[in-house]
Formats: structure tokens, sequence, C-alpha cells
């Protein structure tokens, strides 16, 4: 299985929704590959966001070697599942799919809800980041262990 987390710009959501999940995939020892990738191109090349990669360390997920990287077409080709953090991150995905099959590999990372972006924000807004995806990846390893993905 491949999983490929989205955001805008694959510098604060989606590099620590990829971390935490290729932490949790090994600990469990589970066959998936994980990346991810931003809409936007802004960011290409860079490390994620200081705050973002400080946040991961003091709470035990090591993203700083994640270097961002844009969206293409061909991730549709490369990955099983692809999840987006917000309605905007899967407008811009969707407006990307060739197809059905493509469209049908896009899932919002919170099924009801958007995982806000920090990155105009304080702490406070990195944390809660955090604890989101934290228990969103959570249910993704379960989902894989009970082959519900
Ligand atoms: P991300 O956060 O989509 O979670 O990586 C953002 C990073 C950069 C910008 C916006 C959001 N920006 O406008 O540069």
């Amino acid at each position: 299985m491949k999983i490929l987390m989205v955001c805008l710009g694959n510098i604060c959501r989606s590099p620590l929704a990829d971390g935490l999940l290729r932490r949790k995939v090994a600990e469990n020892n589970l066959d998936v590959t994980v990346d991810s990738a931003g809409t936007s191109g802004y960011h290409t090349g860079e490390g994620p966001d200081k705050r973002m990669t400080q946040t991961a360390s003091l709470r035990g997920t090591d993203i700083g070697f994640l270097r961002a990287r844009q969206f293409s077409s061909a991730d549709f080709d490369l990955f099983d599942l692809i999840y987006v953090m917000d309605r905007s991150n899967l407008e811009n995905v969707l407006k990307l799919a060739r197809n059905e099959k493509d469209k049908q590999k896009v899932k919002l990372m919170l099924d009801e809800a958007e995982v806000p972006d920090p990155y105009f924000g304080g702490q406070d807004g990195f944390d809660h980041v955090y604890d989101l995806l934290d228990s969103a990846t959570d249910t993704i390893i379960d989902k894989i262990k009970n082959k519900q993905l």
C-alpha cells in the first residue's frame, strides 16, 4: 500500500502527517510506503517549517529530513490513497484527476472536519494540528491492520 499526504505548502500539515504515519508504519512493521506533497510549488525543495519540526520533535516525531515537492497527476499512478488536509486541497487535487479511478483515491484526512492551516498563527495552532494528525494516523494504522483500507 502507498499513501500520499497532501496540503498547500507541504511544509506544515502534510509533512507532519507523513512523519507520523511513517513512524507508526515502522513501529507496526507494516508494508506501507508514505510520502507527502503540496498542491502549490511555493516551497519546493525546502524542509518543513521550523515551528512544525520543533512541535513534532518535542513529541517524538522526526520530520526534519523531509523536503517539499509539488503534487502532480503522476502521483495518481504512484499512490493508492491520497489524503488531503482541507477542502481547498481537495478541490486542487481533484482538478488534476484524469478519471474516476483517480478521484476515488482522494480522501479528506479528517472525515468531516479539516486540518486547520497553522502557518499564520501561534504555537497553539501547531500543537492542535499535532493532536489532530496523531489521532487520524492512529485510525489509519488501525484500518490497515484490520484490512479496512
Ligand atoms: P501547509 O501550510 O499547507 O500546511 O504546508 C502552509 C505553508 C505555506 C503557506 C501556506 C500554508 N504559504 O502561503 O506560503
